[in-house]
């Protein structure tokens, strides 16, 4: 069962593309389309496209397409009836009362729920005699009531089942509480028995954008291991995709966002008056948060660890900022190990003024460099020189051109020498990309990846004639009747095109609309962009009936070419068949 047709129309109708996808992407009109930088991958020019006119957006960089609830359901990460609904409560529309699965979006709920609960209880035991231990040791780490409060932090008491037990009588389940990662179980003479994740730990809830508490930190109160347990992945939370403290540091819409590795250092900054402060979640940075980061600001000033580590995670924090174009300073943690060792030493005024005297990026890879060497000899000089040139080899001209003088000032170089010196490393650079990129095309032409249709791979031929055979049906759905007796799904070499034509043909044949907003529901969202793809290709075929036809032969030649490998294998039945079938084709 699933929702009926008419309501997904009347979603569509009353939610036009255009609008939502704006309300999350800055899109520029040009002539019929919309172009803007896709939401779903880090890009710097925009490949992203809303077609207003067949309702349907497609990025030419990652793939992501479909329709208005295809986008609902990648941007705010929900299924398909949550989506529905999403846009149903947007455009003042009442869900249908059945027809539909509703439970992924319920147990979600009774996850969202059981995490606010559970954030309550640990609060509550904060605050009282239990949890004297775990407030002491907040306190005495220089927080403040308002701040704990703030963050909504936490005790977690040293017992098995104190959560447990709590939620419990809130009604909630042990396999809820198992599905929120609150608990952990175990099976001991075939019984399962269920304890407590979080023991004798002080909590900080994490929180997404839109206030739902979705999983927890729990710190030690001493110095034993694991210094952390973390909420792993559950249906309502992925440790990739969030970002520590965003939903606080983007309220105010700040020109910066400082980016560091701590809970703790984010709640000082906080507390110091730096709302505007976050961090990744008990991992190095990721693609997703860069992303996510980027869309909430214009400037990251990357406030990691001095230690090894630390520059090890700027680095790779460094490339993945990069990608989404936002601009990039590293502050150099001078005096401290963390910014809330630094704030607790020194005052919040000195972490102001290390923000304000925070180099860029090219600066703090310069500054890298020129420690490796002793710039006193002259072997160090070159060689600090040439490396710095490969360095700026990778920058746009006008960088290139301040730190070339900079440089030449600095070290007593002319400037000739230095730009000449880069310019060289520009050609080497040049040549290896060309290189790299010869062999990518190499590799793409040997075994082209393709994930939704991975049998691309071994039939290229046919898998073009069928993607062009999609595109024509899904554009011009009239067609269909003209070819249906010529074509039966058998003929399809892949997979997943042969389930798309399986599923269109059957809606014709009871003459049902093929728009992408009533199908979309029977694909996944990644599969979806490959339906929005074939749709956006209708600018690069005839639209005709013969174009239609001569994929049909070239995909019987296809079917063909495979059946006759090997005829002496075949059964008598399979070579009645099998010559039937050949004598069928003119
Ligand atoms: N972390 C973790 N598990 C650990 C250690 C660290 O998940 N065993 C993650 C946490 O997200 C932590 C971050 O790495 O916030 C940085 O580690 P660390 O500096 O050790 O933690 P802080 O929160 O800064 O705590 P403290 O101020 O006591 O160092
Ligand atoms: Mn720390």
């Amino acid at each position: 069962m699933a929702i009926n047709d008419i309501f997904l129309e009347e979603i569509r109708d009353r939610n036009d593309i255009e609008d939502i996808v704006s309300s999350y992407v800055n899109l520029k009109r040009q002539g019929k389309i919309l172009k803007g930088l896709c939401p779903f991958h880090n890009e710097k020019t925009p490949s992203f496209t809303v077609y207003p006119d067949t309702k349907s957006f497609y990025c030419f960089g990652c793939g992501a397409g479909g329709e208005v609830i295809t986008f609902i359901r990648r941007i705010e990460n929900l299924d398909f009836v949550e989506a529905v609904r999403f846009l149903a409560e947007r455009s003042g529309l009442q869900m249908p009362e059945d027809g539909y699965d509703d439970s992924v979006a319920k147990h979600r709920k009774r996850l969202y729920a059981a995490n606010r609960e559970a954030a309550r209880f640990y609060y509550s035991c904060l605050v009282s005699q239990g949890g004297k231990a775990g407030l002491d040791y907040l306190l005495g780490r220089g927080l403040t009531m308002s701040t704990i409060r703030h963050f909504g932090m936490g005790f977690a008491p040293d017992s098995w089942d104190s959560l447990i037990k709590h939620m419990n009588s809130k009604g909630f389940t042990n396999a809820e509480l198992y599905d929120a990662n609150l608990v952990k179980r175990s099976e001991r003479n075939n019984k399962l028995t269920y304890y407590d994740n979080f023991r004798n730990r002080v909590m900080t809830p994490i929180i997404d954008l839109r206030g739902n508490v979705i999983g927890f930190g729990g710190r030690v109160l001493d110095d034993s291991k694991p210094k952390y347990v973390n909420t792993s992945d559950t249906l309502i939370y992925k440790k990739t995709n969030n970002v520590f403290a965003l939903n606080f540091a983007k309220n105010g819409n700040p020109d910066s966002m400082i980016v560091c590795e701590g809970y703790m250092d984010v709640i000082a900054l906080h507390q110091a008056g730096f709302t505007n402060a976050v961090a990744s979640l008990g991992t190095a940075l990721t693609r997703e948060q860069a992303g996510l980061i980027s869309r909430y600001t214009s400037e990251v000033i990357l406030s990691y660890y001095a230690d090894e580590a630390g520059q090890e995670a700027t680095q790779k924090a460094i490339r993945l900022f990069d990608e989404t174009g936002v601009r990039l300073r590293v502050l150099k943690l001078e005096g401290g190990k963390d910014p809330d060792e630094i704030i607790k030493k020194y005052g919040k005024e000195r972490f102001r003024s290390l923000i304000d005297g925070a180099a860029n990026d090219i600066e703090y890879n310069i500054l890298k460099i020129r420690n490796k060497f002793d710039l006193k000899s002259s072997d160090g000089k070159v060689n600090f020189l040439s490396e710095t040139a490969k360095l700026l080899a990778g920058c746009s001209q006008i960088e290139q051109d301040v730190y070339a003088s900079r440089l030449a000032n600095e070290l007593g170089v002319s400037k000739d020498a230095i730009t000449g010196e880069i310019r060289r490393q520009y050609a080497r650079r040049r040549s290896g990309e060309n290189k790299r990129r010869f062999e990518d095309i190499k590799r793409f032409a040997v075994s082209p990846k393709d994930e939704i249709n991975p049998q691309r791979r071994d039939n290229v031929r046919a898998a073009r004639a069928e993607d062009i055979l999609l595109s024509l049906i899904l554009n011009n759905p009239e067609f269909y009747n003209k070819i249906k007796d010529n074509i039966s799904a058998d003929i399809f070499a892949t997979d997943f095109n042969r389930r798309v034509f399986e599923i269109i043909s059957q809606r014709l044949e009871n003459n049902e609309s093929i728009e992408l907003t009533f199908i979309s529901s029977l694909f996944t969202p990644e599969e979806t962009g490959r339906l929005a793809k074939f749709i956006a290709m209708r600018n690069e075929i005839s639209n005709t009936v013969e174009e239609c036809n001569d994929c049909i032969n070239v995909l019987r030649q296809e079917h063909d070419k495979k059946n006759e490998n090997n005829p002496a294998d075949m059964s008598d039945e399979e070579f009645l068949k099998h010559f039937r079938k050949k004598s069928e084709v003119k």
